[in-house]
């Protein structure tokens, strides 16, 4: 079943991870993406090898991305716009980890993790809304929050802090947009292996004195489920989130999280 044929879908620090799953699982189901990150030549490869698996297919492109910079944003915007002519799918998966007792927190890093995770946020979700608006022709928009946002953590209060946000701005920016016909929701993951979740090992290997990989492990054994959510677990509520099915669907964040948290 191909529920996003048609579709423009700009994806956020696609270029690995849970957002280049994202967009291999939105072309899958009929949509053209763009792969938006700060490392370009990496969303350049991804987006390349995405075109190749589909026949040479046009379905998607890599742009540069900084979401700390607002000049970047447009920049991004105008370059969905001259490919594929609209948007009509934004997904704000860009983030960074960051952990430290905190005694030890700084602001330098205080104020890059809340520059990203945060204040991107908002501003390409403005920067999608002013899009779509303008274009009456509504829209989706899904937010990456996760299980930090949810409740504090002893090492972690500034990402937890900036994922709480996450879920306050989907709120609402969910509550503004929807008389334009734009949903806004957020998806909220427990733990997801991959090349971030190694980056939060070691930090974790840092400051709990822990050998490296233990923590994941330990986390692992954690989970309901039994294991580490995958980046491919999530891709069925993201699909969700930006189909017709969601159209009733307004200002939520939905744990894809294996049963790790239950409000
Ligand atoms: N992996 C997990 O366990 C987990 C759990 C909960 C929530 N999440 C959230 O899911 C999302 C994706 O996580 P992931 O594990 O794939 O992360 P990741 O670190 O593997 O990928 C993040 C991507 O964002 C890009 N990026 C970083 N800074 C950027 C910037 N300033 N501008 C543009 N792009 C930038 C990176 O280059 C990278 O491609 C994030 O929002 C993360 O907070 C992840």
């Amino acid at each position: 079943m191909n529920r996003l044929t048609g579709k423009i879908a700009l994806i956020t620090g696609a270029a690995r991870g849970i957002g280049l799953a994202f967009a291999r699982a939105y072309v899958a189901e009929g949509a053209r993406v763009v792969l938006a990150d700060i490392d370009i030549d990496r969303a350049r490869a991804e987006a390349t090898a995405i075109c190749a698996e589909n026949g040479g297919e046009a379905c998607a492109i890599a742009v540069p991305l900084d979401v700390r910079s607002q000049q970047s944003i447009d920049a991004a915007m105008e370059q969905t716009l001259a490919a594929f002519g609209r948007l009509d799918i934004l997904i704000n998966n860009a983030a960074v980890f960051t952990a430290a007792p905190l005694t030890e927190i700084t602001r330098e890093d205080h104020a890059r993790a809340f520059d990203i995770n945060v204040t991107g946020t908002l501003f390409m979700m403005q920067a999608a809304a002013r899009h779509m608006i303008a274009r009456e022709g509504g829209g989706r928009i899904i937010n990456m929050a996760s299980q930090a946002g949810r409740r504090g953590e002893t090492l972690v209060a500034v990402y937890c802090a900036t994922k709480a946000a996450v879920i306050s701005l989907t709120q609402s920016a969910g509550l503004a947009l929807i008389e334009h016909g734009i949903n806004v929701n957020a998806i909220s993951p427990g733990v997801v292996d991959g090349d971030h979740w190694d980056g939060v090992d070691a930090l974790f290997a840092r400051y709990e004195g822990k050998p490296p990989g233990q923590k994941k492990r330990e986390v692992a054994a954690s989970v309901p489920f039994g294991r580490m959510g995958t980046a491919e677990d999530l891709t069925g509520m993201a699909i969700f989130l930006a189909s017709d099915e969601a159209a009733y669907v307004v200002a939520q964040t939905y744990n894809v999280d294996g049963g790790q948290w239950m409000s």
